[in-house]
């Protein structure tokens, strides 16, 4: 560094910085086959996810819906945070929810009810059955179903419900697993089990088709109760928000930041983490020292300053760290400290994304290859015959007159002066998430073949780089062809 004894001229003995382009993994030799590659990481460190993929926290990328696609195919959505804190409490509180084995606003009759009212009732709701509930214990007397009444309707319909619902209930205890309630219900002949409590007061339902459903996403990232995972961004400086989104019960809480090696950040993230009782995942950052500064408080630190798609952090302030060499760098430190490390942005095709992870990361972080699909916000454009999606920079202005100035230390700006770091664009429109996810997932889990890695803690050991010359990087993407048909999971547009 230049100083007073020291030139000026000595800044430019600099070191070299690499990104994706710059490296390949060299193949090795492997018995594993891509199918067999296991891809379950940890995201913070009490945060485990089957798919080592997270959709980042972009108002063009990740709400409820979003993250229930993700936590549904076993990796995990972070909410933006464009939104006020009630509306990012109900957000989470929807992805918890969902996909919840026991239904807790149940739908019941009551004793004094006749059957054509309780017919009518169960039309309304949308339901095909109901535990009938005494209205001043919460007692379950009885259940009844479409079936027991449709023969009282062809009589009578003034009839008590209590005459046609069958009193012999099959009921379990809150613990139950999705597996011990089928077979009660399997064993049993019926579709649905009143969850009672020791005095037998109705606090809950399971439906066969709940859990059948459930079985459809047997790779899901959920909680200890079984309930999906989600994350959720947070301003540097939102306490308030960090713990309205705690009570909520998010999973994994994001310090939004674009440069979080900042003493104030860093500062008000650990009084973040002493307030929640969620993980909390610090960034982003780029360096060795920045994690050095986190490390003995953070739960997951997140690396990016400028490499994703929509970014003009490195071009407007002359700041930034090839994101290769930046993942390396943090992962040096972080996994000293047992500390996960996600990769953010940059990430076009599987294969940057295994390099992140070669590079030392546990996780990914996507927005542009997630904005274009079904499940992210942004809406639908059509140009030139083709239908796109809005995806923009939280950095952008649209962004930041929403909110987002604060990621990048900026006050709200009453008069949009803003001096922006992001671009508003589109990204092609790609349909479902699912199948978006799973050439991502499928290219990863190759890259771990061709390394001969079961795991990835494995692959982060095993996988080595070779450095790629221009020409190189030329002969790794299709050449001197004319595509006629596309690709899945390769565009050469991106
Ligand atoms: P990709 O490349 O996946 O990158 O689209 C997504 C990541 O980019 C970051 N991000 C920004 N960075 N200006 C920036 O410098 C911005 O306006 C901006 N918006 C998002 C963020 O880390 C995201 O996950």
């Amino acid at each position: 560094m230049a100083n007073d004894s020291e030139p000026f001229s000595e800044k430019l003995r600099v070191p070299e910085a690499l990104t994706f382009d710059d490296v390949l993994l060299r193949p090795k030799e492997s018995r594993v086959e891509p199918d067999e590659a296991d891809t379950a990481t940890r995201v913070s460190k009490n945060v485990e996810l089957n798919v080592p993929v997270l959709t980042a926290a972009m108002d063009t990328v990740t709400e409820s819906d979003m993250a229930i696609a993700m936590a549904r195919q076993g990796g995990l959505g972070v909410l933006h945070r464009n939104m006020d804190t009630d509306e990012m409490a109900t957000e989470i509180e929807r992805v918890k929810r969902y996909d919840e084995l026991i239904i807790r606003d149940v739908v019941t009759a009551h004793p004094e009810q006749t059957v054509r009212e309780v017919d009518r009732m169960m039309d309304r709701k949308g339901v095909s059955g109901a535990p009938v509930v005494d209205d001043e214990t919460g007692k379950v007397l009885g259940i009844i179903s479409g079936t027991d009444i449709r023969p009282y309707l062809e009589v009578g319909e003034s009839d008590a419900v209590t005459e046609a619902m069958t009193d012999e209930v099959i009921t379990a205890s809150e613990d139950v697993t999705p597996r011990a309630a089928l077979e009660l219900m399997y064993d049993h002949k019926i579709e649905r089990v009143p969850i009672v409590d020791e005095e037998n007061r109705l606090v809950g339902l399971i439906t066969m088709g709940g859990v059948l459903k459930r079985r459809e996403y047997d790779n899901a990232a959920r909680d200890e109760d079984g309930h999906l995972r989600v994350g959720a961004a947070v301003g540097p400086f939102e306490v308030d928000r960090a713990a309205a989104a705690g009570e909520a019960g998010v999973d994994v809480l994001f310090i939004d930041c674009a440069h979080a090696h900042n003493a104030n950040v860093i500062d008000s993230a650990r009084e973040i983490k002493a307030t929640v009782d969620a993980d909390v995942v610090v960034g982003n950052i780029g360096t060795s020292e920045a994690a050095e500064a986190v490390v003995d408080f953070a739960d997951g630190v997140k690396v990016g300053i400028g490499p994703g798609s929509i970014c003009t952090t490195r071009v407007v302030t002359g700041a930034g760290m090839p994101q290769i060499t930046a993942v390396s760098q943090v992962a040096d430190v972080a996994s000293q400290h047992d500390v996960p490390v996600i990769a953010d942005g940059g990430i076009r095709y599987s294969g940057d994304a295994i390099k992140a992870i070669a590079a030392g990361a546990d996780a990914v972080m996507l927005g542009s290859y997630f904005a274009g699909t079904d499940e992210a916000p942004g809406r639908v454009i059509q140009m030139n015959g083709k239908k796109y999606k809005q995806y923009r920079g939280m950095g952008s202005v649209g962004a930041m007159s929403e909110g987002g100035g604060e990621r990048y230390l900026k006050e709200d700006d009453e008069d949009e002066d803003y001096v922006p770091e992001g671009v508003e664009a589109a990204t092609p429109y790609k349909g479902s998430l699912a199948s978006e996810l799973h050439q991502l997932v499928g290219g990863m889990q190759s890259g771990m073949g061709y390394v001969g890695a079961e795991t990835i803690p494995e692959f982060k050991q095993r996988s080595e780089f070779v450095r790629v010359s221009s020409a190189g990087h030329q002969e790794s993407h299709p050449h001197d062809v004319m595509i006629t048909d596309e690709a899945p999971n390769y565009s050469p547009d991106s």
